[in-house]
Order: C-alpha cells, then sequence, then structure tokens
C-alpha cells in the first residue's frame, strides 16, 4: 500500500476533477457513465488502445493557458485508435494571437511526415490564397485540422476520433481567440457546425462556432479537382477579408 494522500495532494485531485468535469460541461457531457462492478461491461476485454480518460492529461489540457503548454497536455497523445499509424501529433502553426484560424480536416502524407498542416499541394494553394489573395503570410494566420493525427490511408476521420480531437482544437480556439474562423472542405464544416447540411448551402454564409465567427468555404484539394470553384472560394474569402477590415488583392 502507498502512503496516503496529503491534504494537498488531496486537494489538488479535487481541483483537477472539478476542472475536468466543468471542461466536460462545456462540450456538452451531461453525464458519465456509471461503472458497476459485475456488470457486463466490466467483464469485457480492456480495449487495445485506452478509451479511458486520463484525468490529469486532460485537465492539463482544459488548463493550458498557452499554446506550448496545449501542445505539452496533449504529448505523444494515444488517446484514440489513429495513434499507432501516424508518425507524429500534427498540432497546429501559426501565430498565437492571430486574428484569423483555417481549421482543415486532418494532416495527409506530407503533414504527417513534416509534422505541420497544409503543407503539401493543397496546402499550397491555401498558402496562395492567404499570401497572393489575402496579401498576409502564412505566420500571421494560425492554421489547424480538426483532427491532428493522420488517419489511415486518408480515409475520413470517424466519430470517436472527432470527438477525442475536438477539444484540443476547441481549446486551441479559446487560446488563440481569433475573430474569424475559416473552415475548410464539408468535413470541417459539417464536424464543426454539427450538421449533414451539404457545404454548397453552408458556405459564403456566416456561422458561429463557440462564439466565434465561422465562414465555411471549399477544401483547398477540392479546388484542385475543380478550379472553376475559387471564384465561390474567392466570394467567400473576401467576406473574411471585409470582416478584419483588411485588403487584398482585387477580385
Ligand atoms: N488537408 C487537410 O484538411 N489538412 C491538412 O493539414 C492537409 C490536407
Amino acid at each position: 500500500m502507498g502512503t496516503p494522500a496529503s491534504q494537498g495532494q488531496l486537494a489538488k485531485i479535487a481541483r483537477a476533477i472539478a476542472t475536468y468535469v466543468e471542461y466536460q460541461r462545456e462540450l456538452g457531457v451531461l453525464g458519465f457513465p456509471r461503472s458497476v462492478p459485475g456488470h457486463a461491461a466490466a467483464a469485457r476485454p480492456a480495449p487495445r488502445v485506452a478509451a479511458s480518460v486520463d484525468l490529469f492529461a486532460d485537465a492539463s489540457v482544459a488548463q493550458a493557458r498557452t499554446l506550448s503548454e496545449l501542445r505539452a497536455a496533449i504529448g505523444d497523445c494515444r488517446r484514440c485508435k489513429l495513434a499507432p499509424h501516424r508518425t507524429q501529433v500534427v498540432f497546429g502553426v501559426g501565430n498565437e494571437r492571430a486574428r484569423l484560424v483555417f481549421v482543415g480536416e486532418a494532416p495527409g502524407h506530407d503533414e504527417d511526415v513534416r509534422g505541420e498542416p497544409f503543407v503539401g499541394r493543397a496546402g499550397q494553394l491555401l498558402t496562395e490564397i492567404i499570401t497572393k489573395g489575402m496579401r498576409l503570410r502564412r505566420e500571421d494566420v494560425y492554421i489547424a485540422n480538426v483532427i491532428k493525427c493522420r488517419p489511415p490511408g486518408n480515409r475520413n476521420p470517424e466519430p470517436d476520433e472527432v470527438a477525442t480531437c475536438e477539444p484540443f482544437l476547441l481549446r486551441q480556439l479559446e487560446i488563440i481567440a481569433p475573430e474569424v474562423i475559416v473552415a475548410l472542405g464539408k468535413f470541417a464544416v459539417q464536424t464543426l457546425l454539427r450538421t449533414k447540411t451539404p457545404i454548397t448551402q453552408l458556405r459564403g454564409r456566416w456561422h458561429d462556432y463557440h462564439g466565434i465567427r465561422l465562414m465555411p468555404t471549399f477544401h483547398p484539394a477540392y479546388l484542385l479537382r475543380n478550379p472553376g470553384d475559387k471564384r465561390l472560394v474567392w466570394d467567400d474569402i473576401r467576406k473574411v477579408m471585409g470582416v478584419l477590415g483588411i485588403g487584398g488583392a482585387p477580385a
């Protein structure tokens, strides 16, 4: 048996639990399942990937005050079944004080290798939108994904992976506190807005994500296949520039 916990340690544990419960409540969790000894669920074999929450790691996610604290709290994440397949966690890149954040779906092969979002072909197009279209530098904005690990074979992320990973994005956005989010592509848009409405109906209009203005637009990878729709993305980006009060290239 170990030594009994001191008052100070108990107070620390109580604070961690309170922070974690409040954090889950903000995410919309209304209750926690009860684990009943001898219940069928308790007899199931342990999952290969730890499904249990590491209370202290996740309390430190909720308590992170800077992006580097948040990155440290995420650590060498093993919270979902993507972990064994990825090379590294692709956390995000850019300005911690950015007024504008771009959110994509998940890292692809190039991002998984380099550890930075949007560095492949689609990323080059996003960089052009930022630099040539908006006349900003990539370092002026922040770029992240809903999912921080590459899904094998670039398949769509699954609901349990989104549920595990989205809190990290939410905390990233709370820390950065941007004025505008641009959500890139059907998956990011539908996930963040909790809707199945087609992106063609969502794009070009303002939406709300936890109190931040969100503009959905097409994913740069889609634009590589459908260059004719660049005009629509430019319309959406001009609305963003209008709200941010920035100039940019003439239409
Ligand atoms: N597509 C995404 O959605 N995100 C990336 O980081 C790269 C490609």
